[in-house]
């Protein structure tokens, strides 16, 4: 295999996997802390921070704020310390230029909740992937609050006029952490009080992060709100391994004979984990073991250890709770699972339409795949062949291939591959770290 990230990458077959390793610090947190430091009053100091491509915009998209970020230590694929000075709530200056969120929905979601409550005008775009994702969810609860925002027909680039804003009391017709987070950091300076009714619950890390940083946040029967106006406290912080990022590894180690790794430092948020759920249900031989919180995110280490694994059938109130982790779950059909997944349509509004791209990339591999609106069905009839898949541009499908072409009798050729440096830039290389 090699182990230079580049458009194409070849992996060979694995016979198992072994070995201790680290996974680069959570995406979704890192651009929470980053989000919420820039508005906190003081220094904050982000240890850990993801080095993916993804919450480099949210730094840059930040520069360009008018915020002050400084990284201070490390390396590109571990993580850097990375330093912001908050001048407190509402006080990002405008950007000269349109402010370009990459490939990251999160931070354009949740930038748009913020940038609604600053009084000027910002426009949010995003690369070609992103602008393919819909905003309606967010232009609709930011509007309301008193926001005026322009989008073409609900797509990217965001024209975003802040205003004062008003509370609101909202639910979301989506499971979204995005749409939840964006109208929540849009009500940290707003006049009352803004709440959030959600139909299924979501990753909870911007409320955990409210919480740290001092905001007047609530959680009443599930519903979750807050009180505009409270200043933020600059911290101390450190963001555990992603758990979506480490889900690839387990996955592939829970099934390839011979099997046994130990994952150290990784987030065990409970609203991240369904998916170790899921395979413990199917039969997977995994351990989580508590280690501690960093600001109120529970971390430790994860040990999984190869058995047979039976089928899985994943249905629509499950899918929130393991939306990013369904490409790695997919990939498990490569290894002899039938994988059923319904309820998923979302999938198709992710960096590329991920039941389609999923489908084809895998069916490319010698899996069967059947297609629906809302899922799909992958199996594998006989030994995958291997062959060549194309990750269409999306990070969590170049690694979901890669570990389903690791069950081939061939190498397979996975193209996009460079895509992995959205979320783990070290992807390729921890897994050959994990080859025996
Ligand atoms: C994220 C929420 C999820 C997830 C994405 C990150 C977040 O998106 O798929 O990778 O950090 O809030 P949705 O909120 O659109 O489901």
């Amino acid at each position: 295999m090699h182990e230079e990230i580049s458009s194409t990458t070849i992996v060979e077959p694995a016979t198992k996997l072994r070995g201790t390793l680290r996974v680069p610090g959570d995406k979704s947190i890192s651009h929470r802390y980053a989000l919420l430091a820039a508005l906190a009053d003081g220094t904050t100091t982000i240890n850990n921070y993801s080095m993916g491509a993804d919450c480099l915009s949210t730094l840059s998209c930040l520069q360009a704020l008018g915020v002050s970020v400084k990284s201070i230590t490390g390396s590109q694929n571990t993580g850097k310390t990375v330093s912001i000075i908050g001048q407190g709530l509402g006080t990002l200056t405008p950007s000269k230029c349109p402010i370009d969120t990459g490939n990251s929905g999160t931070t354009m979601r949740l930038l748009a909740g913020i940038l609604s409550n600053h009084p000027f005008t910002s426009t949010l775009t995003g690369d070609r992937s992103l602008q393919k994702r819909p905003m309606r969810r967010i232009i609709q609860p930011l509007q309301q609050m008193g926001a005026t925002l322009e989008s073409t027909d609900g797509y990217p680039p965001l024209v975003v006029r802040g205003a004062e804003l008003t509370g609101i009391d909202y639910a979301p017709l989506v499971a979204s952490a995005q749409v939840k987070s964006s109208v929540l950091l849009a009500g940290l300076h707003a006049r009352g009080t803004t709440q959030v009714h959600e139909p299924i619950a979501t990753r909870d890390h911007t409320e955990r992060a409210l919480s740290a940083f001092g905001a007047l946040i609530r959680n009443t029967d599930g519903a979750f709100s807050v009180t505009g106006g409270a200043p933020l406290n600059a911290l101390k912080l450190t963001v555990p391994g992603d758990p979506s990022s480490a889900a690839f590894l387990i996955v592939a180690a829970s099934i390839i004979p011979d099997s046994d790794i130990l994952v150290e430092g990784v987030g065990l948020n409970p609203t991240r984990t369904a998916y170790i759920d899921i395979l413990k249900h199917a039969g997977a031989d995994i351990e989580t073991a508590f280690e501690g919180t960093y600001a109120s995110e529970p971390y430790g280490t994860i040990r999984v250890r190869s058995r047979p694994l039976n089928n899985l059938t994943i249905t629509a109130e499950q899918v929130p709770s393991v939306i990013d982790e369904l490409p790695a779950l997919g990939a498990l059909a490569a290894h002899g699972c039938v994988v059923d997944v319904s309820g998923a349509a979302e999938l198709r509004n992710k960096e590329s339409d991920r039941i389609a791209a999923f489908a084809k990339g895998l069916r490319d591999l010698g899996a069967n795949v059947t297609e629906r609106e809302d899922g799909f069905s992958a199996f594998r009839q006989n030994e995958l062949k291997g062959g060549t898949a194309d990750a269409a541009g999306d990070h969590r499908l170049a690694m979901a291939f890669a570990i389903a072409a690791l069950a081939g009798k061939e190498p397979s050729t996975i193209t996009g591959s460079e895509s992995v440096a959205i979320s783990f830039p070290d992807f390729f290389s921890s897994l050959d770290m994990l080859r025996q």
